[in-house]
């Protein structure tokens, strides 16, 4: 009988079947299903109560639409310093090339945008793909006020690299 239900439940949940009863409590208050548009919450609270693989763009539907506040975003955080106006890179990596780092789905470019290089790879993640890299990205999970923020800035990377959309939620890591 036991055995049912565990197949159950791992047919429910087949990513999480690591997780403690705490988090998945946390996920269920969470509703499950991350993220929504328009939310305040800090990004490095998002992801620290969002399970890994489990952050996904609210913008996804339509990042043209976002495309120009994101670009707002992204020039007043400064993104543009490092990797050109238009994302196509500078001194470091293009965004609007095929070669992803840690990879193109949505989680772990929040994840990398908010924790930078250093604290991600603290977290497990490693470079999947080499790019010219002249040192590690900043952490900006601190400089952006609210997750939807950070969503914004991605959905105009995704606008600019349209290929990308295809792997939003293919977690690579
Ligand atoms: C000081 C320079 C610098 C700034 C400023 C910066 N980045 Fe980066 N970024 C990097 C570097 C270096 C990497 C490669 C990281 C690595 O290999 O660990 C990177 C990687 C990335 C990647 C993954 C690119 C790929 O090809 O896989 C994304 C997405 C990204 N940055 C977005 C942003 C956004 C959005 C901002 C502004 C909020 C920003 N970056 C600001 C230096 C910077």
């Amino acid at each position: 009988m036991s055995a049912v239900v565990w197949e159950a439940r791992a047919a429910d949940e087949p990513a999480q079947s690591e997780e403690t009863a705490a988090d998945a409590a946390a996920d269920a208050t969470a509703g499950g299903e991350c993220c929504e548009k328009g939310d305040t919450t800090p990004p490095l609270e998002l992801i620290a109560k969002t399970p890994k693989g489990g952050l996904h763009n609210p913008y996804n539907d339509d990042v043209a639409a976002m495309e120009e506040e994101g670009h707002k975003k992204y020039l007043s955080y400064s993104c543009n310093g490092c990797h050109g106006g238009g994302g196509g890179g500078g001194m470091c990596p293009p965004l609007t090339n095929d070669a992803w780092v840690y990879g193109a789905d949505d989680d772990t470019i929040f994840r990398l945008i908010a924790l930078g290089s250093d604290e991600l790879q603290k977290q497990g993640y490693k470079r999947v793909r080499k790019e010219v890299v002249v040192g590690p990205m900043p952490p900006f999970g601190g400089i952006a006020k609210t997750s939807d923020e950070l969503w914004k800035v991605i959905a105009f990377i995704r606008a600019k690299n349209p290929d990308s959309m295809k792997r939003v939620n293919t977690p690579s890591q």
